[in-house]
């Protein structure tokens, strides 16, 4: 017997000035169970879930709690009905701790600094989170960021809890462990449902799933009835294989590296790490969360100034030292971020202006000007060519759809045309025809000569794309492989051994 639902959309629709970003969705969702939902970039995922956690109303149509009819003015109602939702960007307060901010609103219940303190540590300690309750949010990882809010879920006793994209940052072990934890509170009566743009997970480990396309449910039913083939066709409306990956062409090395970085130093997170990337070549960094990567990138192209120790960096055979991130742009190197909401673009500015900017940060120190007309070709072409959606009527990219941001982040460093590209975890949160295009870009970028270093956390990414591969440890490069020598397993073993 199928239980009755905690929560049950009926017809719902949300329009943002007479566009639906969803429509007409009907939905439940049943105790003891594990939803998944999946869609393209912008097909309302997020949407439908902000609906049931109380963060939009709905435009018209009903949401049920228990069966009783229920309207949200805010997410603390739905959280006072036991519904929590763990954001597709962090929701953390930066300027508060950890503690702090997984008792935030409800403060009262728990009074002392050092109760709350006492019971996040338990919270963490049980989901065998390594976090720290007295560090400020604001000093977090993406993925302990994301610990904390699934912790504060698990502290609010939630009933319901929707995770946005939870995996995107964490590690292959990290994210099975999320699963296991998913897991044990289905077994306690709790519904989840998180978004993936991984299908094996939903694929995995769901009980159900639900397909949005265009803000309409497509699809919903057991995830035995799915595999991934059929995903994708409900997905996309047509088979992925016309978008096949193409293999990359084999390169030959050219004979200066343009970026050498020797020994560089950055308290406890880079350690005497040394390499070099070569131009029309794609140089693979993997490594687990922690391992220095982001870190070594954001020295280099003079991102953080904290706790600089030491090292050297030549481009082009000259070296160099930046300050600030403007003096690297000057000097053609981009570094695309891991995490768009806090260093990847002006949220409140429309995708042109953004677009617009990234272009003109390249004529940094030298007065240019652009006519407005050019601006907006130069933006038209990079919102065209990387298919960001969602962005019509000069709306700001705070409103676009994850996967869609992180594309403005893109379109916004290449437009620099730089001569070196740092790409920190580039599909993370981007479907999967998204992901076949931004590939292309990567590809694309080495080929017409520039250098080009791709630190991601999923090693198939890696081994697809990457010429050689460095993997990093403990902020220092343990390892290098040849792409024929590569292999998920030996890289894997460097980064853990
Ligand atoms: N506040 C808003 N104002 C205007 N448009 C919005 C707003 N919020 C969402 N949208 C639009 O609604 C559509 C659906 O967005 P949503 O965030 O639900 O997509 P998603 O399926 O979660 O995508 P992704 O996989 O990229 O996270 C998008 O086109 C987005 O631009
Ligand atoms: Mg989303």
């Amino acid at each position: 017997m199928t239980p009755e639902p905690i929560v049950r959309i009926t017809a719902a629709t949300k329009s943002y000035g007479g566009i639906a970003a969803l429509e007409d969705v009907s939905f439940d969702l049943r105790p003891g169970e594990i939803h998944a939902l999946a869609g393209e970039n912008g097909a309302g995922k997020s949407t439908l879930c902000k609906l049931i956690a109380g963060v939009i109303t709905p435009t018209t149509g009903t949401i049920q709690v228990d069966g009783k009819p229920v309207t949200f003015a805010n997410p603390k109602d739905a959280t006072e009905r036991g519904i929590a939702m763990v954001f597709q960007e962090s929701s953390l307060v930066p300027q508060l701790t950890v503690a702090q901010n997984m008792v935030l609103g409800r403060e009262s219940a728990l009074n002392s600094v050092r109760r709350v303190r006492n019971a996040a540590r338990q919270v963490l300690q049980s989901l065998n989170f390594k976090v720290d309750p007295s560090q400020l949010a604001g000093s977090l990882s993406t993925a302990k960021r994301q610990m904390v809010e699934i912790a504060r879920a698990v502290l609010n006793d939630a009933r319901v809890v929707i995770f946005d994209e939870p995996t995107a940052a964490l590690t292959p072990e990290e994210t099975e462990h999320l699963f296991d934890l998913m897991k044990r509170l289905r077994q306690r009566g709790v519904a989840l449902i998180f978004i993936s743009h991984a299908l094996e997970e939903a694929l995995n480990h769901a009980d159900r799933i639900t397909v949005l396309r265009n803000g309409q449910l497509v699809a919903t039913g057991n995830a035995s009835a799915f595999d991934r083939p059929t995903l994708i066709r409900h997905m996309i409306g047509n088979d992925l294989s016309q978008m096949a990956s193409e293999r990359p062409k084999t390169r030959s090395r050219a004979a200066k590296p343009v970026l050498q970085v020797e020994d560089l130093r950055m308290g406890s997170m880079v350690n005497n790490m040394s390499f070099s990337v070569f131009p029309g070549e794609i140089t693979g960094i993997a490594g687990l969360i922690g391992s220095g990567r982001s870190e070594a990138a954001k020295v280099i192209v003079g991102h953080t100034k904290r706790n600089f120790d030491g090292g050297r960096i030549w481009l082009d055979g000259r070296e160099v030292w930046y300050s600030a991130p403007s003096e690297a742009i000057a000097d053609g190197i981009a570094y695309i971020s891991e995490d768009r909401k806090y260093d990847g673009f002006f949220d409140t500015l429309s995708v042109a202006r953004n677009i617009g900017l990234g272009w003109l940060a390249r004529f940094r120190g030298r007065r240019i000007l652009t006519p407005r007309e050019r601006l907006r070709r130069v933006a038209a072409d990079w919102q065209q060519r990387l298919s960001i959606h969602g962005a019509g009527g000069g709306k700001s990219v705070v409103y676009l759809s994850g996967g869609n941001q992180q594309k403005v982040v893109i379109a916004k460093s290449l437009v620099q045309e730089p001569r070196l590209v740092i790409f920190d975890e580039p599909t993370r949160g981007v479907d999967v025809g998204a992901i076949a295009e931004i590939r292309r870009i990567i590809r694309g970028f080495a080929d017409s000569g520039a250098g080009v270093i791709l630190i991601s956390s999923y090693l198939p990414e890696i081994l697809d794309l990457s010429d050689r591969i460095l993997v990093a440890k403990s902020g220092t490069i343990v390892a290098e492989f040849a792409r024929d020598e590569a292999s998920a397993t030996r890289i894997m073993h460097a980064a853990i051994h």
